[in-house]
């Protein structure tokens, strides 16, 4: 049964949007509504999207390239003009079709249009809809630094249609799955207990991902981290669990031959943090970890850089990192403040680890 959640002044709808986009839109009064999408889930979730919408073939749509090399200034004046040459109202509503990317970027643009118009955000990945999606966070990279230049702005409603699945690539599922266990791990031990039995990797295939049963318990996480913190100024910062080492990774990889997706470097993150503050935890994480994720070996001759990545990250203060992982209790968390050596000491621990075969 799917179910609804409500975060402060919106609502986040999940199943079929047949059942819920129309009467939404219909009550709400918008004079005009565009869609910002990008090439590749133009092809593959846009007809769906307007079928089961309601939404005419005619209705403007903005597309961008596909990417997380294009969530920057460039793309933004793109939308920006797509916006001008559409002649786009105050009253009116812009519909993110996508991933992250599209999510976070086409609601930067939305939130800054003529001081802000209303958008949905319409996840089509795994990532956005357990997390991207969520919580009102809208930022683009800049000069290569991830999520440096942002707003807070809240959606005027969510759509996690789950169809949408479908269309993702394995290895795109996997990455979103790194948020769920993220989720699980700050707050549902009984999602942990079931992520462990359900999650098998089988000849490199994963079996257990199919219905995507584990979708609203890490949506109802993420939901009541914000409903507490919606700007950040404390538990927030533990959906950010993973993610200091993770983006560092993520930077790093970006420039070689075979970049790490975004949950692939959480998933190392999360065991490198873990080891911070629990050597014996992170143990038990990785092995859960190996079931979705490969192993990566991180280069030596990459700490001084990964290091320096880490520096820019938003939560440090005064040029010292500081990390947020989970506590003894859900919903809890301890900051962390690592020395340079422990955080070498924590790749050298995920690289000596080798998962099952
Ligand atoms: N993705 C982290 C947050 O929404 O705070």
């Amino acid at each position: 049964m799917p179910q609804h959640f409500h975060l402060n002044d919106y609502t986040i709808y999940t199943g079929d949007l047949r059942d819920t986009f129309p009467d939404w839109l219909r009550e709400r009064g918008y004079v005009q509504v565009i869609l910002v999408t990008d090439k590749n889930t133009h092809r593959h979730c846009l007809p769906v999207f307007l079928e089961k919408a309601g939404l005419p073939g005619t209705i403007p749509v903005i597309e961008i390239p596909a990417g997380e090399q294009h969530k920057n200034l460039d793309t933004c004046g793109l939308i920006w003009q797509g916006m001008l040459d559409i002649r786009l109202d105050r009253k009116a509503l812009v519909v993110n079709l996508g991933g992250g990317v599209i999510g976070d970027m086409g609601g930067f643009c939305a939130a800054t249009w003529k001081r802000g118009v209303d958008y949905v955000q319409a996840p089509t990945t795994l990532l956005a809809m357990t997390d991207a999606a969520i919580g009102g966070k809208l930022a683009i990279d800049f000069q290569g630094i991830k999520n440096t230049i942002g707003v807070f702005r809240n959606p005027a409603a969510v759509f996690v249609d789950p169809v949408f699945l479908q269309t993702l690539e394995k290895r795109e599922l996997r990455s979103g799955l790194a948020e769920v266990l993220k989720h699980a791990l700050i707050g549902d031990p009984e999602l942990w207990r079931l992520c462990t039995a359900g999650f098998q990797v089988h000849g490199g295939s994963i079996h257990g991902l199919g219905s995507p049963w584990y979708l609203e318990a890490s949506i109802a996480v993420k939901t009541r981290i914000v409903q507490e913190d919606p700007y950040e100024k404390g538990l927030r910062a533990l959906l950010n669990y993973g993610h200091t080492v993770g983006h560092a990774l993520e930077s790093y990889f970006l420039e070689s031959a075979e970049p790490l997706t975004h949950g692939e470097a959480v998933a190392i993150g999360m065991i490198c943090e873990t080891w911070l503050d629990a050597p014996e935890k992170a143990i038990g994480i990785a092995e859960m970890i190996f079931r979705v994720f490969s192993h990566r070996r991180i280069p030596e001759s990459a700490f001084p850089e990964l290091w320096n990545l880490m520096l820019q990250d938003k939560k440090n203060t005064a040029g010292q990192i500081r990390m947020a992982v989970p506590g003894e209790a859900s919903f809890t968390m301890s900051i962390l403040e690592p020395t340079p050596e422990k955080i070498k000491d924590s790749f050298l621990f995920y690289n000596s680890l080798t998962p099952n075969p």
